[in-house]
Formats: structure tokens, C-alpha cells, sequence
């Protein structure tokens, strides 16, 4: 039933999941002293650092990752501002299984600097979406989306303070949602037993 998470800086996901008592068997991080590992540490959850740089290739990477990750066996594995481009091969070993948050309304945005370009080119509504990972960068089936109103007054650094909120709202429950078995993805797109909202609209904070 549980969740291995992965990180590579601050962990403000990794405390929302934590704090909505999502069980998290352990936590890795690519980067030495990331803020999340603290935050683990603190909750008494396992963690690790497995350095990129460490390795020559990615996949030599990935395949130690792996078998960090596949200790705790976990039901899913969470990205959680894990900045990491991932191959193919960890992509079919983890299929339906890994999970991201990504800080724009997919599949506008993709990649770094989502705020600033979101800012650039004047939408009025933009937002997180959590998804299921596969291989192609930030795509894969959309399972819940919070839009925030961009206001006149915007910087990047508000927008992505208001849409950071949204993603300690929305991660936590899409994990719930996978771990009690409620998503339903069929033909590339995800369902939710029950019916739930997989739509957040917050018109402030
Ligand atoms: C979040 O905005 C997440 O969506 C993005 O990187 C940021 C990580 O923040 N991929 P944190 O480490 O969870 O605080």
C-alpha cells in the first residue's frame, strides 16, 4: 500500500503527502541536502541519495534507483519535483505505477520555466496537473487539474506561489485516489470511481 517518493529539492509536495497521511515508505532524492530529505527525516521516513552525477549514462543511474525503490516495493512510485528526464525502460517498469506533478495546466507548459511562460504568453488561467508518468516529457494520462486566475499584476514568482497551493491540494488526493484503487485509465485517459471532481478551480488562492 505504500508510496516511495522522489525528490530533488525543497519537498514542499513530499510535506503535503506526508501531512495527508499518504503512507510513505521512503524518499529519494537525486540531490545531496535537498530540503524534502529534512522533511522525511524529521517524520522518520527512510531516505536516500542516489547522485545522478554519480553515474555515466542515465540508464546506470536509473537501474540503482531502481533498486532503491523496488526495496520498499511500493504500490506507486511519486514524483515529486523529481527534475529528472526518465528513459523508456523506467517508464515500462514502473507503467500505471509513477506518477507526477507537473506546475502547469499539461498539456500547455511542458518543461521548465512553466510560469514565466505562462506569464509570456498571456493566458488567463493556468495551473498543475498530476499525471501518469510515461515516457514522453510531462504527457501521459491526465488524472486531476487546479487552475488559478491569472491576475493583471502577476510575476512568476506569485503565480507560482497561487499555483503551488493548488499542488498541495490536488497531489495528495490523486495519490489517495491510486492507492484505493479508484483510477481507471482506458485509452489514455483516466477515470475516477465515484465520480470525483478531477477539476480544481481556485479564483484566488
Ligand atoms: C513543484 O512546483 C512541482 O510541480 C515541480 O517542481 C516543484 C517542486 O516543489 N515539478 P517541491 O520540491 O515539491 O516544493
Amino acid at each position: 500500500m505504500s508510496v516511495v517518493v522522489l525528490i530533488s529539492g525543497r519537498g514542499s509536495n513530499l510535506q503535503a503527502l506526508l501531512e495527508a497521511g499518504i503512507p510513505v515508505s521512503a524518499v529519494i532524492s537525486n540531490v545531496a541536502g535537498a530540503g524534502g530529505l529534512a522533511i522525511a527525516a524529521k517524520r522518520g521516513v527512510p531516505t536516500m541519495v542516489v547522485k545522478h552525477g554519480d553515474f555515466p549514462t542515465r540508464e546506470a543511474f536509473e537501474e540503482v534507483l531502481a533498486r532503491e525503490i523496488d526495496r520498499f516495493s511500493p504500490r506507486l512510485v511519486a514524483h515529486a519535483g523529481f527534475m529528472r528526464i526518465v528513459t523508456a525502460r523506467y517508464v515500462d517498469h514502473y507503467a500505471g505505477r509513477a506518477m507526477n506533478i507537473h506546475p502547469s495546466l499539461l498539456p500547455s507548459f511542458p518543461g521548465l520555466q512553466t510560469h514565466e511562460r505562462a506569464l509570456a504568453a498571456g493566458v488567463k488561467i493556468h495551473g498543475c496537473t498530476v499525471h501518469i508518468v510515461t515516457a514522453e516529457l510531462d504527457a501521459g494520462p491526465i488524472v486531476l487539474q487546479a487552475a488559478v486566475s491569472v491576475l493583471p499584476d502577476d510575476t512568476a514568482g506569485s503565480l507560482a506561489a497561487r499555483v503551488l497551493k493548488q499542488e498541495h491540494l490536488v497531489y495528495p488526493r490523486a495519490v489517495r485516489w491510486f492507492l484505493d484503487g479508484r483510477l481507471v485509465i482506458a485509452n489514455g485517459k483516466v477515470s475516477v470511481k465515484g465520480n470525483d471532481a478531477q477539476i480544481l478551480y481556485s479564483d484566488r488562492d
